[in-house]
């Protein structure tokens, strides 16, 4: 059996803790898209751990985690990050964590390059500056350097010199930028990949093998589907498929072998970086709930951005993923509101959207229409069992069903690991 964990919005709908649940009843757990640019919150007991490469399953010390050819790893990054654990008192061990010899690399040029392209461009997409767009173009662009290429000096050699045969013109005759040095990446690069080799391996056939020895496997997406390559607010998005279809390509796992998607919102909207969010609030609102629900980035603190649900986009989101399950994350945030509001259409130009729009215009500028439903005015976050949620807590509930049509299976009220309502 194999489920995907998928992000329904914008990112950041507390797919890490839903992961660090879920995570207790698999075996393997396995990143497919993305890099460090995703920041993902678990919470034990006193302990705040935020990945970005690492699954979030990582701090169960029998389940193994895997790094998927689809996701591009920055291999300081993760190196930082593997130390991190260990300081913390995680094994690390080789048989726990397993990369993808096929997964590409990111480079010091993917970085910088990301921030000169960002500091060029009229409009800003807010990247998180981590190379991640870069790295996926030279991937495409059939000029990437594989985690496999770190540990043949021939190879790397070849690629790197070619690759900077072009950046270095790039850089420096576009951006006035310096030149890189060769041996220096060289040097750095091969080292980063004999410190990486014990965790390298074919992951899809050890996916694959698992799924054969019946082993159940979790799918955790980064991102979120509006920031979906294909399917997001297009060009205000990362450069992975955040959505379903992004597992198998990004693992070599084949559909016919994924049973269940969980598609994570939270109760209400939030976005990182800029592009049209449609039911933001005013600045007022905006910084309520920010302050609420401790609204920034775990990966560069800077300030989300809030607002209503949007039902229009969760329909889309619950199409496009294919999702079998919801889950509804941090609905204590909105504990103390008199009112709450769902966008269930737009209105645009006289026209009415009752369907997402790929047109950056009706994103930008359409007026949602919204409901409007009482709050419930107490604390949740004691709360284990759906019945004793306050009535207008499980209407509201309800109607998010209603509206995406999907059984919502998970609650989540408070950022602990038992803070949940399971259905
Ligand atoms: P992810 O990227 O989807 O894993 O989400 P992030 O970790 O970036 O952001 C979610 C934030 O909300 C983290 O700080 C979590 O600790 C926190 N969180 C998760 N679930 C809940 C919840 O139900 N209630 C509250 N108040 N916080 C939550
Ligand atoms: P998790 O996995 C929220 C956003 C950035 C920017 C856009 C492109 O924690 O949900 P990129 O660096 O990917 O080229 O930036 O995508 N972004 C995220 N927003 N959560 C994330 O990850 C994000 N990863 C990238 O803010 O708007
Ligand atoms: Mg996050």
């Amino acid at each position: 059996m194999s489920l995907v964990v998928v992000g329904a919005q914008w990112g950041d709908e507390g797919k890490g803790k839903l992961i660090d649940i879920l995570s207790e009843e698999v075996d393997i757990t396995v990143r497919y898209q993305g890099g460090n640019n995703a920041g993902h919150t678990v919470i034990v007991g006193d302990k705040e751990y935020i990945f970005h490469l690492i699954p979030s399953a990582i701090l169960r010390p029998k389940k193994i985690c895997v790094i998927a050819n689809g996701v591009v790893i920055d291999p300081q990054a993760l190196l930082e990050e593997i130390d991190g654990l260990k300081k913390r008192g995680l094994p690390m061990s080789g048989t726990q964590l397993r990369i993808s010899a096929n997964a590409h690399v990111v480079m010091p040029y993917h970085r910088v390059m990301d921030q000169l392209r960002e500091g060029k461009r009229a409009n800003k997409i807010g990247t998180t500056g981590r190379g991640i767009g870069p790295c996926y173009s030279d991937k495409v662009g059939r000029m990437g350097i594989r985690i496999i290429d770190l540990l043949n000096p021939k190879v790397l050699k070849a690629k790197l010199e070619d690759n900077l045969n072009e950046k270095n013109d790039i850089f420096v005759k576009v951006y006035g930028y310096k030149n890189y040095d060769f041996s220096e990446i060289y040097k750095e690069y091969i080292k980063f990949g004999q410190r990486l080799k014990p965790y390298i391996c074919d992951t899809a056939i050890f996916l694959n093998q698992a799924i054969k020895a019946k082993k159940k496997i979790l799918f955790e997406g980064a991102q979120g589907t509006f920031l979906d390559i294909d399917f997001g607010t297009y060009p205000y998005v990362t450069s992975s498929n955040a959505t379903t279809g992004g597992v198998c390509s990004g693992t070599g796992v084949p559909p016919t072998k994924i049973k269940e998607v969980v598609a994570a919102f939270k109760a209400y909207s939030t976005r990182v970086g800029e592009g049209p969010f449609p039911t933001e609030y005013g600045k007022e609102m905006n910084e309520c709930i920010r302050s609420k629900g401790h609204e920034f980035g775990s990966t560069t603190g800077r300030p989300r951005r809030c607002g209503w649900f949007d039902a229009v986009l969760g329909r889309y989101s619950v199409a496009i993923n294919g999702a079998t399950k919801l889950a509804i994350m941090k609905l204590d945030v909105l504990d103390e509101l008199e009112e709450i509001e769902i966008a269930t259409s737009y209105k645009y130009k006289g026209k009415v959207y009752k369907d997402y729009s790929h047109d950056l215009d009706v994103l930008a500028h359409a007026k949602p229409v919204y409901e409007k439903w009482p709050g419930w005015k107490t604390s949740t976050r004691e709360i284990r069992q759906y019945k004793k949620l306050p009535l207008a807590a499980r209407r509201y509930i309800e109607r998010l069903e209603e509206l995406l049509e999907v059984p919502i299976k998970y609650i989540s009220v408070g950022s602990k690991r038992d803070e949940i309502i399971i259905r």
